[in-house]
């Protein structure tokens, strides 16, 4: 046994291949003159609006950002109509040329990098840590979709007009991955922001016009449900690229079904929707990486990332003691105002969220499974926050939907059980991420076959998939793919996509 014990930084597969590193410079807040600039942050300049959509702060609701106006149906179908005018001549440029555009888009993100944190930060609760992530990941999709488009669809045919409707939980890194991705093919896109994050939308949106996207081929359209429906069932669109509920998904799914593009295609939607996400831990991992990797993928951005770790699989044999550091180690997570340079955990993103989040603990509560949670700060009570918590639950399947917030599910297994415990959790229908902890090389490759999820990590965090070198995506009730981040996403949004490889 002790020749199979490998040191414990094996990477995951995706590590190894990297046709494509854009990631651009990142932002250090140990770095003085970063902390210089955090007053930058704080003070933002919000673009100017106004309407009836209220922003509110999710760390302060006495925090009203701004309010927007929503997009009516009629609002809908006026931009669906230029869209579809304006692709006349933006479905005729030159990849290069949509190429250059993206990429002066990313220099004009990266120059506005603390004005950028500073509105994720009020608007999505997002701690400075996850700010700089969100502005980086935002600048390597639009230089990742840039340089492919460059590389590989000179002459390819788009589709048309675009509906991009995207999610709160990412409200920059998304909604450009989105919209850039449908530009650099052609397309001209009709955006749809969460409302509960249109202000950091609607800035990237100047900042895309800025660069030289004609207003005309990009349509920003703040709302509810209410606009994503009435831009999903307009008859003139060519396409949807939705992140979000598998519900929604589903409901756009059918929607589309029975109609073809102007080329007699279906109509193609790209849909990234939830997951159950879990990982498996054996006796053989080192406990302290276990607890360290554990709270990045269940705690960081309060939970609510689509990667997020749901269910933590314990062996037996060694459950005790990583409890017992993991609960520890909780109690060390700083829970507050996402401004404070040493918070770790921010805000869940709304009143609905947080009570949908503690109706799922209370009701775990009653059935008698075991909870463990950490206590809130006293200021706390300004937002609307969660204490991160853990939940000894009997098996996989007592849980039915996705939780999105801070809660992590913990299963217990016996050593001969694996091969049933992977059964089951890839019979939760979802497949987005899995993660797996050990140091024994033949239980690697087993979890890793047994695994049907889209991004796979082994020995490490779940969460932060690397645009260009970790493409993203699941199926099964986890999405549609292509991966987003991946040399097969811009594919999908041309009129005639080349073989697929399925490699990803
Ligand atoms: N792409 C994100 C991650 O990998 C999730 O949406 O964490």
């Amino acid at each position: 046994l002790l020749n199979d014990l490998k040191p414990s930084n094996i990477v995951a597969p995706h590590d190894l291949f990297q046709p494509e590193r854009t990631n651009s410079r990142g932002i250090d807040l140990n770095d003085e003159n970063t902390l210089r600039s955090l007053k930058d942050i704080l003070n933002t300049t919000l673009p100017e609006t106004s309407g009836d959509l209220p922003v509110i702060n999710p760390a302060d609701h006495k925090d009203t950002l701004t309010t927007i106006t929503t997009s009516t149906p009629e609002v809908v179908k006026d931009a669906v109509a230029s869209a579809i005018t304006a692709f006349d001549s933006w479905g005729r440029t030159s990849a290069e040329h949509r190429a250059i555009i993206l990429e002066r888009a990313a220099d004009l993100l990266e120059a506005e990098t603390p004005q950028l944190m500073g509105i994720v930060l009020r608007e999505a609760g997002k701690t400075l840590a996850n700010a700089v992530a969100e502005i980086r990941e935002a600048v390597d999709f639009l230089r990742y979709y840039a340089a492919q488009a460059r590389r590989e669809l000179n002459g390819t045919t788009p589709l048309g007009a675009i509906v991009c409707i995207s999610p709160w939980n990412f409200p920059l890194a998304i909604f450009l991955g989105q919209i850039s991705a449908a530009l650099a093919a052609g397309n001209t896109v009709l955006a749809k922001p969460a409302e509960e994050t249109p202000v950091i939308a609607l800035k990237a949106i100047q900042i895309l016009h800025k660069a030289g996207i004609p207003d005309d081929a990009l349509h920003f359209l703040p709302g509810a449900g209410e606009t994503g429906a009435a831009l999903v069932s307009d008859e003139r669109i060519s396409g949807v690229v939705f992140t979000g509920s598998t519900e929604v998904a589903h409901i756009i799914q059918k929607q589309l079904s029975n109609r073809l593009t102007a080329h007699g295609t279906p109509l193609p939607l790209i849909a990234e929707t939830g997951g159950q996400n879990a990982m498996v831990v054996d006796s053989s991992a080192l406990t302290e990486q276990i607890t360290r990797d554990v709270l990045a993928s269940a705690f960081d951005s309060a939970g609510q990332r689509c990667s997020a770790l749901r269910v933590l699989c314990l062996q037996e044999d060694s459950a005790d003691r990583v409890l017992a550091m993991i609960k520890g180690a909780m109690d060390e997570l700083q829970i507050g105002n996402p401004a404070d340079i040493e918070t770790d955990v921010g805000p869940v993103i709304s009143a609905d969220a947080q009570n949908i989040i503690l109706q799922h603990i209370a009701e775990m509560r009653s059935k008698g499974f075991r909870v463990y949670q950490t206590s809130l700060p006293p200021a706390c009570s300004a937002g609307t926050f969660v204490a991160p918590t853990l939940i000894e639950i009997s098996d996989i399947n007592v849980l039915t939907r996705e939780v999105f917030g801070p809660v992590l599910h913990i299963v217990r297994y016996k050593a001969n059980e694996r091969a049933s415990l992977m059964e089951k959790i890839r019979n939760t229908g979802y497949a987005l991420t899995f993660g797996l902890h050990s140091r024994i090389d033949s239980t690697i490759q087993e979890l890793t076959n047994a695994s049907s999820a889209g991004n796979i990590y082994v020995n490490r965090n779940i969460v932060g998939a690397i645009v260009g070198s970790q493409p993203f995506g699941g199926h099964g009730l986890s999405g549609t793919g292509p991966k987003a981040g991946g040399p097969l996403y811009l594919r999908r949004m041309l009129a005639h996509t080349q073989a697929l490889d399925t490699r990803f």
